[in-house]
């Protein structure tokens, strides 16, 4: 069983499928693997035992996940990760491709090593992830110092490729392009199958997941089939394919044995979570349903939705399954319908504006956060002005907002120029992070007085300041300084410490006085009860009680 109906987002001509106007393509899964345990998993990569490998990691949530597969598998040959760059001899730079400035930042990192190449002549350099397949087999001659390159989904071939480059090759391993498919004749995801299960079965085994203490991120689902035109995930990442529910519950029953309380489903849009399997068709309310039923694990979410894909049923989480958090990341990208159109987005301003409504009917303590663009080819100002006004109806509990960048390959690249000066762009932008900052710092007021949970991640970047520089950051002025948290709350006096609600706001507060000399890690990764003291716009500043 292959395809399963639904509703392809794609009507842009380069869906994988190419359907032309309203398409209905496939949704597309893998297929449903027997899982055997862990441990029982044959498995031989060359040996590498003189390996030091250090991992940088650029981009989303996805890429940490990555990260963690990365480590996992380049363990398993023998080599060792190290957490100082300097003490390496295999430097790998995780890579992302959303916008330039990301790409610009990974180029410049590993243009700085050419002296370093040169002292070290078997420094090797691998370039992993959304770049290589964005680049191809140019990569290598716009990077001459990366000795090789491997694409998201190959990424469980890294034994081989470092094998290969320690021999002096260069290789490139790239992920089937949709085109390429298209041309070899294959269903929709036989083309990617291979790489898949090898992927999958690495993803079952993967200690780590890149999440912070306490927590866990599962893949439910691999690229994208959404073609928002700005965007080049669909491009880099492949069709979009779920992942079996048997896989994603496994990973989430062995994440909370390893001791995590929280954990996070991931996925490109994975509200369209789609698997069909004997008769029966989960979506994404059914998976959230069953892995809510593991025993141990007290906070479920979800990254990232799209608006067209909400449904009253996953709504109906929030209210039904205790354990998932009142927390809903679903992009708007931007308040104007002749924008969204242009952006292929699928829905209207007033249609977005429904779907948060039918949140806060099924939840109200939902925290909806949203991800807008400024500055998207052709956005007048009446355009921004309907974003603002967007923002001011929906009343998001935070966004992240980007500058528009244009993205080889996309359809926005393709067709429209990039017409908004930089300097437009960066006043819109700061113009929208001051509106939701305002926002957030209102709404954020309702928490004073009230205790709440905060999962421990570990010494805020405050308190970490604090241990490099031994002044105190709260008197600091510059740019690492949070800028109303001076004004709110005085100096901390013991290790301060950050953490998350359950409806993902930011917490500091001062640890346990045993804390503050030692290494501050050790209520990391648990929850904790506070009591809410002041809020701003960024973070709310507590107290810590008493355990019950
Ligand atoms: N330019 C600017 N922002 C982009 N995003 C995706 N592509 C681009 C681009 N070309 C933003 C979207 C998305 C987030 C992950 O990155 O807001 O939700
Ligand atoms: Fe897919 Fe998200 Fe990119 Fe749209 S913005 S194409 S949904 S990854």
């Amino acid at each position: 069983m292959i395809d399963v109906a639904g509703a392809c987002f794609a009507r842009t001509g380069l869906c994988y499928m190419q359907h032309a106007g309203a398409c209905k393509a496939r949704t597309l899964q893998a297929p449903s693997p027997r899982l055997p345990r862990p441990s029982r998993i044959p498995y031989n990569p060359p040996a590498m035992s003189n390996a030091r490998v250090h991992i940088v990691c650029y981009g989303c949530q996805m890429n940490r996940l990555d990260a963690g597969l990365v480590a996992e598998v380049l363990r398993e040959s023998g080599a060792e990760v190290v957490a100082d760059p300097a003490a390496a001899n295999v430097l790998l730079f995780l890579t992302c491709s959303v916008r330039a400035h990301a790409e610009n930042r990974v180029f410049s990192n590993i243009g700085a090593l050419a002296a370093r190449k040169t002292r070290e002549p078997g420094l090797l350099v691998g370039l992993l992830g959304c770049m290589a397949q964005q680049h191809g087999p140019d990569l290598m001659q716009r990077a001459p110092l990366v000795d090789f390159a491997c694409a998201p989904g190959r990424l469980a071939e890294l034994p081989d490729l470092l094998a290969r480059a320690e021999r002096g090759e260069r290789p490139v391993a790239l992920d089937p392009t949709r085109a390429g498919d298209r041309a070899e004749g294959y269903p929709p995801w036989r083309a990617f199958g291979t790489a898949d299960a090898a992927l999958d079965r690495l993803e079952v085994r993967a200690a780590e997941t890149g999440a912070g203490p306490g927590q866990a991120y599962v893949r439910a689902m691999r690229g994208c089939d959404n073609f928002c035109a700005y965007c080049v995930v669909p491009h880099v990442r492949g069709p979009e394919r779920s992942r079996p529910p048997a896989a994603v519950l496994e990973e989430v029953r062995r994440a909370v044995e390893r001791g995590a309380c929280q954990v996070t489903l991931l996925g490109q849009a994975v509200n369209k979570y789609r698997f069909e399997e004997e008769g029966r068709a989960w979506d994404l309310a059914a998976l959230l349903e069953a892995a809510a039923a593991v025993r141990g694990l007290s906070r479920l979410d979800f990254l990232t939705n799209h608006p067209r894909a909400m449904t009253a049923r996953l709504v109906a989480v929030f209210r039904n399954l205790p354990p998932v958090c009142p927390y809903l990341h679903m992009p708007a990208q931007a308040g104007s319908d002749a924008v969204l159109r242009r952006m292929n987005r699928g829905y209207t301003a007033a249609e977005y504006l429904e779907r948060v409504a039918m949140v806060r009917q099924a939840a109200p303590q939902v925290a909806v956060h949203s991800d807008f663009i400024v500055g998207f080819p052709g956005e007048t100002e009446a355009d921004f002005e309907a974003t603002l006004d967007l923002v001011r109806r929906m009343r998001p509990a935070g966004a992240f907002v980007f500058k528009y960048s244009p993205r080889p390959g996309t359809l926005a690249a393709r067709d429209f120029a990039d017409d908004v000066p930089l300097k437009e762009k960066r006043r819109r932008n700061q113009a929208l992070l001051d509106l939701v900052g305002r926002i957030a710092a209102e709404d954020n007021q309702a928490f004073v007085g009230r205790e709440v949970e905060v999962l421990v991640e570990g010494p805020s970047p405050q308190a970490r300041l604090r241990a490099a520089t031994g002044r105190s950051p709260w008197r600091t002025a510059g740019a690492e300084r949070s800028p109303s948290a001076s004004d709110l709350l005085p100096p901390a006096s013991g290790l301060q410490l950050r953490g998350r609600t359950r409806c993902h706001r930011l917490v500091v507060f001062d640890g346990p006085p045993e804390d503050s000399t030692g290494s501050g890690h050790a209520l990391a990764g648990r929850e904790v009860r506070v009591r809410v003291e002041a809020a701003g716009a960024l973070t709310l500043f507590a107290a810590l009680l008493p355990d019950k």
